[in-house]
């Protein structure tokens, strides 16, 4: 039997590709309760904290409206309103959260205040974003491709841009789910080479592969799936315009998307800077599904949080 409750959700790369299959399978089941009208409260009574350092709408919505209909409450804790953005460290901020609530999620810069929070809590503690991964973005992700494909297996996904915290995560699912990965990013904004190592690991033992490419063409060609994300994440602001310089040829527009499948699906994390990574004929186009993965952030990470809380 999977062993879920009590873990920490730090990144995919901990979870076995059955645990992430039930993960999945969870959601979209939890998806159809919802829209059938079927209470579904497994967390009445418990309270999530969620300490944000950094912007968010997805996630921070999702994960508060979530745990509302699993029953429970969630507080919202920018880091600047909490002691924790007056020096208190993190170790005694996760032993005092854990005396009060009953899950913790953190969107941070660094991605070890992620692992320091999970180590010092006796809470089970959710990555909600770090400069290194934002693996329930993933997951939500890979729901919305099971749901228009029917299967994941086998599929091509294509990453076009910043190797950044999104691509590590899509990297690693696909690869734990025996999906075929190529990434094209200019020099200089290649994927982080650990993230890489650790993904063509898991791709050894799925049949799945990862391949980090220059050419967005030859990344591109023959996808199902076509994913980008902005060219300068949160914290990078200051680098746009060297960015929008350096990224000019990894723009996904009608020429590079008629190398893929043609029935690809477009996907992007959001926010998107319209007219820039994408142009705005393929994020609106038809084989758009960018809302879908933002309504699945909803039910993916519900699915996370009645398994480990
Ligand atoms: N995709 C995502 O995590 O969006 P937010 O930054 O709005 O939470
Ligand atoms: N890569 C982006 C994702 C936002 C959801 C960032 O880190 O800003």
């Amino acid at each position: 039997a999977l062993q879920l409750k009590g873990r920490d959700f730090l990144g995919l790369v901990d979870y076995s590709p059955e645990e992430i299959r039930y993960l999945l399978d969870l959601a979209i089941e939890i998806k159809r309760k919802h829209k059938a009208g079927e209470a579904y409260q497994p967390l009445k009574g418990k309270s999530l904290g969620m300490i944000f350092e950094k912007s968010s709408t997805r996630t921070r919505v999702s994960f508060e409206v979530g745990m509302y209909q699993l029953g429970g409450q969630a507080l919202f804790l920018s880091r600047n309103d909490i002691q924790m953005g007056r020096g208190e460290t993190i170790l005694d901020t996760a032993q005092v959260m854990s005396r009060y609530l009953d899950g913790m999620i953190l969107r941070t810069f660094g991605h070890r205040n992620v692992v320091e929070l999970a180590r010092g809590a006796t809470i089970p503690v959710i990555n909600a974003l770090s400069d290194q991964s934002h693996p329930c973005q993933a997951l939500a992700d890979y729901q919305t491709a099971l749901e228009h494909k029917g299967k994941l297996e086998g599929l091509k996904v294509a990453y076009i841009g910043d190797g950044n915290n999104v691509l590590h995560s899509l990297m690693m699912g696909a690869a734990k789910l025996g999906m075929h990965f190529a990434s094209a990013s200019p020099e200089g904004y290649d994927p982080d080479e650990r993230s890489v190592k650790s993904s063509i690991e898991a791709a050894a033992e799925t049949g799945g592969s990862v391949r980090i490419l220059r050419d967005a063409r030859e990344a591109i060609e023959g996808a199902d799936i076509v994913y980008t994300d902005v060219w300068a994440s949160m914290g990078f602001e200051e680098e746009q315009k060297e960015r929008e310089k350096a990224f000019k040829n990894y723009q996904v527009n009608e020429a590079l998307v008629s190398h893929a499948k043609q029935d690809y699906l477009f996907m992007h994390c959001l926010p998107a800077h319209r007219g820039e990574e994408v142009t705005e004929g393929v994020i609106d186009g038809k084989n758009s599904v960018i809302f879908d993965e933002a309504e699945n952030r909803l039910h993916a990470q519900k699915a996370i949080m009645a398994a480990i809380m």
